[in-house]
């Protein structure tokens, strides 16, 4: 008797749980105000569409798919739209007085310390408080008082070539460069990788896109005996307390030299002294300590692997390679001179190959997810509280602005028309737009610009198309576990 009641009731709760379930669905499907939108079946009332490649590491490329299978606009999940139009950039990225912040539950767990800064700050005034206090550091003039600290780092990491090593792997060393030079700037100590000081470093900076997201999204995976996640951890220590002895080393010193050290240009200590005219504050010592080790964090890995594709894309193809190194060795005829940036700026044939890179191989041109305030995007209605993205990777590929949108081709931005510029945003728009743009780029031209000044640079024939796909890391990197080029010094080339 027990039993029977027992059953029935189960047997109702069952049944309610299946009711509600299937109303829901429908309601999703039909009801809810995304269920006119276009897009794959499972994603008018899952989730599933955009989580699952993810795990996958292709996400940015599955959402290219779909965007271009179901049109400029499209649900891919219960309240998650995509989006590839010109406008779409302007009204999701731009500056306005209803702005579409970023997604709190994607950013806010970006940060190694916990704290707040540049990069995950989600509320409009903290984020240009942050952004005030920082701007400074990044402007082109300050960066251009420190460019011998990048000559230096760049003839460092191609020294590698001499002493008749014509074959290297430089996928770590691109890693290495590019930690030892934001460090610098950063912290005002270099981590030293090429020298083989911190040779850890590239993978404890790895690390933070290994074990920070994840963790955000379930705390209780630090406690599980999970090696990547264990590992990872002990690599984001490393990170955050080299930082954090940094800035207090470099505070100590500040209040016994201070004379000095305010003359200095590096963003650490451009960034100390900074006063906040708005609100009258400064950075306290734990946003010092967040915001030096973000910029490696978001700094590293996006510019080593523009450099990387630079290499691989124009290895592929002899003319473009060749017209570069011409254009390099006509400029800077001097090896024993290393270029300025002054001079390698104006460079016309070199400013199209970096474009054409950050087109086809931008490492953040994947969508970046904001929340709606309940505003029209690209002309369409998009209720408050929707999840909101438009994929660069898209509209960088549009064919009717860049004809045979998937080839390498630099000469296409001779003629370059503002519509082109509109739809490649490798470092994003508006008030979130890259702050170390800047910074990547003086160090993308001296780095590229004394490369093929010294060497004809061919990737080695192990590297294939295939292992060159970018993986979707939260950063688009290559794929590959090596990257070994093969090197012909300048007094060996016979025609170029
Ligand atoms: C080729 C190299 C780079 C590319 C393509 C790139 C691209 C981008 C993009 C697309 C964003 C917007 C991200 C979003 O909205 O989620 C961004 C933000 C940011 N980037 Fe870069 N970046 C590069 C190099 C750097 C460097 C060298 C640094 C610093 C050393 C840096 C620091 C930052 C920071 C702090 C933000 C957040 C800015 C804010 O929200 O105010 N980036 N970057």
């Amino acid at each position: 008797m027990v039993f029977e009641s027992l059953s029935g009731v189960v047997l109702a709760l069952l049944l309610a749980t299946a009711l509600y379930s299937f109303g829901s669905i429908l309601r999703r499907m039909f009801l809810h105000p995304l269920s006119g939108y276009p897009g794959p079946w499972l994603g008018k009332f899952t989730d599933i569409p955009g989580m699952a490649p993810v795990i996958q590491r292709r996400r940015t490329q599955s959402n290219h798919e779909l965007l271009r299978r179901y049109g400029s606009c499209v649900r891919l999940g219960t309240n998650h739209l995509l989006f590839c139009a010109r406008e779409s950039i302007v009204d999701i990225y731009g500056q306005s007085s209803s702005p579409c912040l970023k997604d709190g539950a994607l950013y806010g767990g970006l940060s190694v310390s916990g704290a707040v800064n540049l990069l995950n700050a989600v509320d409009r005034e903290q984020h240009a408080r942050l952004r005030r206090l920082a701007s400074h550091s990044f402007s082109m003039q300050s960066l251009l008082k420190s460019e011998a600290l990048i000559q230096e780092k760049v003839d460092e990491y191609v020294s590698v070539f001499k002493d008749g090593n014509s074959r290297v792997n430089i996928l770590e060393r691109t890693y290495m460069l590019m930690l030892d030079i934001v460090s610098q700037f950063s912290f005002g100590e270099s981590l030293d990788c090429l020298n083989g000081r911190n040779a850890q470093a590239p993978a404890d900076v790895k690390a933070f896109f290994t074990v920070i997201p994840p963790l955000s999204f379930a705390p209780f995976l630090r406690y599980l005996p999970i090696k990547s996640i264990q590992e990872g951890r002990k690599g984001v220590f490393r990170l955050d307390s080299f930082s954090r002895d940094c800035v207090a080393s470099y505070l100590s010193r500040q209040e016994k030299h201070r004379g000095d050290v305010a003359k200095s240009k590096l963003f650490l200590e451009r960034m100390a002294n900074a006063v906040d005219a708005e609100t009258g504050t400064s950075m306290t010592q734990v946003e010092l300590v967040e915001n030096a080790t973000i910029f490696l964090v978001a700094g590293v890995g996006t510019t080593a692997a523009t450099i990387l594709y630079l290499i691989w894309e124009c290895g592929q193809q002899h003319d473009v390679r060749r017209k570069l190194i011409e254009e390099m060795r006509r400029e800077f005829p001097d090896p024993s001179i290393a270029p300025t940036y002054e001079k390698a700026s104006k460079l016309k044939f070199l400013s199209y190959v970096v474009d054409e890179t950050l087109r086809l191989r931008g490492p953040l041109n994947g969508g970046a997810p904001r929340i709606s305030p309940g505003k029209t995007i690209a002309g369409r209605w998009v209720p408050k509280g929707v999840k909101v993205e438009t994929n660069i990777y898209t509209t960088a590929r549009d064919p009717e602005v860049f004809p045979s949108p998937d080839q390498f081709e630099p000469s296409r931005w001779e003629t370059a028309t503002p519509e082109m510029r509109q739809m490649s945003r490798p470092f994003s728009y508006g008030p979130r737009n890259c702050i170390g743009r800047h910074l990547a780029e003086v160090i993308i031209l001296l780095t590229i610009s004394r490369l093929y000044q010294l060497y004809d640079v061919i990737p080695d024939a192990s590297l294939t198309p295939d292992k060159m796909q970018q993986l979707d890391l939260g950063v688009l990197e290559p794929g590959c576990d090596e990257f070994f080029v093969e090197v012909v010094p300048q007094s060996n080339l016979l025609s170029c």
